[in-house]
């Protein structure tokens, strides 16, 4: 339900740079040029600053550094039937939200979008990294009813998703480090959490996660991270607009997992994975289940599982693992 601050910033974005009359807000919205002072101090609050100008009217100066629902409501470009969208201020985890909303009913697909986290998730219970309003956490909610066979390539399809729309966004040249991690120049800058709930057989509740650094300043992390984390904004050299990122995450991904669901990612994955994989050829360690092996990366099967070549040559699977990168002899 579009409220008048989605209204006025429709209107301002559409004319952006240039200026909307306040009477001709008051107009669209039926309200007094009062009232529509009043809720452009509501989207000051919000992180927005505009010029005024009592001939011209107003345009906008700078858009909030955080998130902010009616703004990317605003800037999505398509919205899919019954899709809806939360934004919070703080949440334990969004992956906890959403899966407490899809436990409580909520019709899906929708997202959770957090500005913090108290108790972000990675990977065996790591904790994510999650004080800076300047990033993205945000967790995708869908009821897919299909067999858990079938979602076995859904992360990586994922990833690719989202390389793909960092490449167009910011011109940049991400990597995937199976199975979850979008890393810059060997740094990681993003992150993706996959949770699902099976009965009977099928996946009821299906939730995606991501993590990403947009605009962290490169001072902001803890010192365990400092040396292995990177924000979009060091990558490009300047700050990213935050919200328009969110808008442009959330329609691709959407658009992912309907692609996903259909079968029709087979299409593409394979080509998708040779621009963005980048272990194939590589020496690795990989931990999984407490013990460590090695070798070299020959790709992946078509469940998604990582073909390793030890040094006799044998090739090993592994479905799930923690990757190092080592040093080539
Ligand atoms: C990893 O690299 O191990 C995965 C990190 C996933 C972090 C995201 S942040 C949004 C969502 N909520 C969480 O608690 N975790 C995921």
């Amino acid at each position: 339900m579009p409220t008048a601050e989605h209204v006025i910033l429709r209107e301002l974005l559409a004319r952006d740079p240039n200026w909307v009359s306040g009477s001709a807000l008051a107009a669209k919205l039926d309200v007094s040029r009062v009232a529509v002072w009043q809720h452009m101090e509501k989207l000051r609050a919000a992180g927005f600053a505009f010029e005024a100008q009592r001939s011209r009217g107003y345009r906008i100066a700078s858009r909030p550094a955080a998130i902010y629902a009616p703004l990317i409501e605003t800037l999505l470009k398509s919205r899919p039937r019954n899709f809806s969208l939360v934004v919070l201020d703080e949440i334990d985890s969004t992956n906890d939200e959403a899966a407490r909303q899809l436990a409580a009913g909520r019709p899906a697909p929708f997202a959770i979008l957090a500005r913090r986290q108290t108790r972000g998730r990675g990977r065996f219970g790591r904790a994510w990294h999650s004080a800076s309003t300047t990033n993205l956490y945000a967790s995708f909610a869908f009821r897919p009813r299909v067999e858990p066979g079938r979602m076995q390539t859904f992360t990586l399809w994922m990833g690719l998703n989202i390389c793909e729309l960092l490449t167009n966004f910011a011109a940049v040249t991400p990597g995937i480090k199976w199975p979850n991690d979008i890393l810059f120049s060997g740094r990681k800058a993003g992150g993706m959490l996959t949770e699902a709930r099976v009965d009977a057989d099928q996946i009821r509740d299906l939730v995606f996660g991501l993590g990403l650094n947009v605009n962290s300043p490169v001072d902001g992390w803890p010192s365990d991270l400092a040396r292995h984390a990177i924000a979009l904004s060091d990558v490009t050299g300047s700050p990213l607009d935050i919200n328009r990122l969110a808008a442009a995450l959330i329609g691709r991904v959407l658009l992912a997992y309907q692609t996903f669901a259909d079968g029709e990612h087979l299409k593409t994955f394979a080509d998708l994975w040779h621009r963005y994989d980048l272990l194939r050829g590589k020496p690795i360690g990989l931990l999984e289940g407490g013990r460590r092996h090695h070798g070299t990366v020959s790709g992946l099967d078509d469940e998604g599982a990582l073909l390793l070549r030890d040094e006799h040559g044998k090739v090993h699977r592994f479905r799930a693992g923690e990757v190092t990168l080592e040093k080539s002899t």
